[in-house]
Parts: C-alpha cells; sequence; structure tokens
C-alpha cells in the first residue's frame, strides 16, 4: 500500500512534529515539508484489508502554539501478485532456483504453462515436476494447463495424470477460469502430444466448443483484468535465431484475444523468454509473453507453413535461456504479474538476481 499525503498550515512556515499517536511502520513524515509518504507491506497478510484505515495522528507546527490535528485516512491500494513459467517439469536444481525467485517476490498464486511433467506426462514423475511448486500446491493456489509433454503417455482419455493431481480445478480441469485478485484467468489448452496427436475433445480452434466457452465466459467476466495462459503460443521469436523470425507453435491458438477484452497472453513450449506487440485484424493490440523456463533443444516450426491470419507482431525482447548464472549453468526466467489499482505489471524476472530486463505496464481505467 502506497500513502503519499501533504497537509500544510497557510501562511507559516517552519517544522511539524508528531506530538500524539504515530504513524504505522513504513510510514514517515518530513518535518520541513510535512509531506507523509511510506508504503506498508500487506503481502503477508493477502487478505484484503478494510476498504479504509484510519491513524489519528497529532502534529504540531511548532511556529503555532496550538496543534494541528490531523486523521489520515486513505484507501488500501490492493496488491496482488502472481507468476508464470512454463516447461518447468524436469525437477533439476535450475527448476527449484527458479520458485525461490518466485516466493521471493510473493505470489498469491502461480501458473504454469505445461510440459508440467517431462518427459512423457506419467505418473511417476509428476510429483517430481512439481514439487518446486509444493508451497503453493498445498494452498491448492497452483493452477496448470497441459502441455505436449503432460500428454504423451499416449492416453486417449484426458484424465492423465496432471488432471488426477490437480483435483482442485474448476469445471473440466482442462479449460477453465480462475479469479484471484482484480485478474481472472483464462487456462485454456491445445490438446495436442508431442506427436501431434490430438487429445481435446472439445477442440482448440476457433468455432469449437473449447473456443465458445471462451468466448462466453469473457464477456461475462467482470474482472478489471483478464488474462489468458495456455501452452503453444501462436506467435513467438524463433529461439533458433534469436530475431522477430516467427515460430508459430500452434497458429490455430490465434483466437483474436484482443477482440475479447483480454489484457494479456502467457505462453510456453518454445524453449525462449520473449515478449511481442501483437496486433490483429480488427486493430486491437495485445502483448504476448512467452516464458518458458527450460533447456532443451529447440523446436523449429516452418515459418512458411499454413497459418491463420495472425496480424503483425513487433517482438520487443527476447532472451535465450542458455545463459549462466545459477548452480547449474541455466539462467532460468519467469514472469511476474502485479497490479496496484489501474495498473497490471507483467516482468520478465531472472531467477538468478531477481532483476528484470523487461517489463510491459497496462493500465486499465
Ligand atoms: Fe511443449
Amino acid at each position: 500500500m502506497d500513502i503519499s499525503v501533504y497537509f500544510s498550515v497557510a501562511g507559516n512556515y517552519g517544522r511539524y512534529v508528531v506530538t500524539s499517536g504515530s504513524f504505522p511502520p513504513g510510514i514517515n513524515m518530513d518535518e520541513g515539508s510535512g509531506r507523509i509518504t511510506g508504503q506498508i507491506d500487506i503481502s503477508a497478510n493477502p487478505t484484503p484489508a478494510a476498504p479504509a484505515i484510519s491513524y489519528p495522528v497529532t502534529i504540531s507546527y511548532l511556529s503555532v502554539k496550538a496543534p494541528v490535528s490531523v486523521s489520515f485516512t486513505w484507501d488500501v491500494v490492493r496488491v496482488f501478485r502472481a507468476a508464470f513459467a512454463a516447461d518447468t517439469g524436469d525437477d533439476n536444481g535450475a527448476a527449484m532456483y527458479m520458485s525461490n525467485s518466485m516466493e521471493r517476490f510473493k505470489p498469491e498464486l502461480v501458473l504454469i504453462g505445461g510440459d508440467n511433467n517431462y518427459p512423457l506426462g506419467e505418473a511417476a514423475t509428476l510429483d517430481n515436476g512439481i514439487d518446486v511448486y509444493q508451497r503453493w500446491f498445498d494452498r491448492e493456489k497452483l493452477i496448470a494447463c497441459y502441455g505436449n509433454h503432460d500428454l504423451d503417455n499416449n492416453l486417449a482419455d484426458p484424465h492423465v495424470p496432471q488432471f488426477d493431481k490437480f483435483y482442485y480445478l474448476p469445471g473440466n480441469r482442462r479449460y477453465y477460469s480462475w479469479v484471484e485478485g482484480n485478474i481472472e484467468f483464462f487456462c485454456i489448452t491445445t490438446g495436442k502430444d508431442s506427436a501431434s496427436n490430438e487429445y481435446e475433445p472439445d477442440g482448440n480452434e476457433v468455432g469449437s466448443v473449447q473456443h465458445q466457452w471462451f468466448v462466453a465466459a469473457a464477456a461475462a467476466s467482470t474482472a478489471k483484468f483478464k488474462v489468458v495462459f495456455f501452452h503453444h503460443g501462436y506467435a513467438v521469436a524463433s529461439r533458433s535465431t534469436g530475431t522477430s523470425a516467427m515460430d508459430r507453435d500452434d497458429p490455430r491458438m490465434n483466437w483474436f484475444f484482443e477482440e475479447h477484452g483480454i489484457d494479456l497472453v502467457l505462453n510456453g513450449h518454445n524453449h525462449a523468454t520473449t515478449q511481442m506487440d501483437y496486433t490483429g485484424p480488427s486493430g486491437g493490440t495485445i502483448p504476448l509473453i512467452n516464458a518458458s523456463s527450460a533447456v532443451r533443444p529447440p523446436l523449429v516450426i516452418d515459418p512458411a507453413g499454413p497459418f491463420v491470419d495472425i496480424g503483425s507482431v513487433v517482438l520487443n525482447y527476447t532472451y535465450d535461456v542458455d545463459g549462466a548464472g545459477n548452480p547449474t549453468g541455466e539462467t532460468r526466467y519467469w514472469c511476474s504479474l502485479e497490479t496496484r489499482g489501474n495498473d497490471l505489471t507483467a516482468k520478465i524476472v531472472s531467477s538468478v538476481d531477481d532483476t528484470s530486463p523487461h517489463q510491459v505496464l497496462i493500465t486499465k481505467p
């Protein structure tokens, strides 16, 4: 909660002091100007505080003999934090290193974007892939979508091990919406395995049952911010070139989210960390973040493939995750989400030192 309050006594110049009461920890007053500023960290108690908090404090202006009594009341600005990463299901030290970086950010909710269970999505390996997120799973604050590897167990039944593990997910658990803070998250699924076998019975193309569900759910949403996440992006910078050359890991997933009030799309699969702005046929623009936090051979899709109209894309940021910097020799990046009032800030975050080389700010009235 950020606070900035000014007060003054007309026509007087001097020094302000507190003569009774006190400000809460983190709040300070400048004696010369009377400006009161500070920040109260309520992240340890994510339950929204009362709409307003009042701290009665009496402040004297030294050149005025009678104290000036001031009672401060300010609105609580709800700060909500979430974290996203994909392709982390290999249970190595770098994944734990990354989840520790997430923990320092204190997200209330963590989203994992598929390929949560390498290599074949089997029950025997699932816990190993998830355990780096145990602290959120235990509170039922870890939500997940399917990646291709999660479906590689060749099960025609959509009840793959991940389905059973995430017993608390709503709806059919394959695609669903989840409201946390002032964001509604829409998890959707491409439903295909690494050999492109299709397992999603409700389809993933525009007009499919799954798509129709999304359109209705997005239209009904009253959340201030709306974020979509799924595994295979429809536009992502090619990891193989590190340039704006496009990989379209599943062009069917271009559901023209910018036309449905969606503020941000999060993907994985393509093993790089990128951010693009996509402008669709309607002229609307939406940021795409690919936060694939894994080091594996890149998947390069022929850019001359049969695509639907993807509009135009501007590459703002790309980073190949094959850098060095943590004990396993990998620099893993993840995506932080933070809302404050009218702002949603999405940052690419280094798990090495928690710094952010790139961010996207989305402001809603
Ligand atoms: Fe994948």
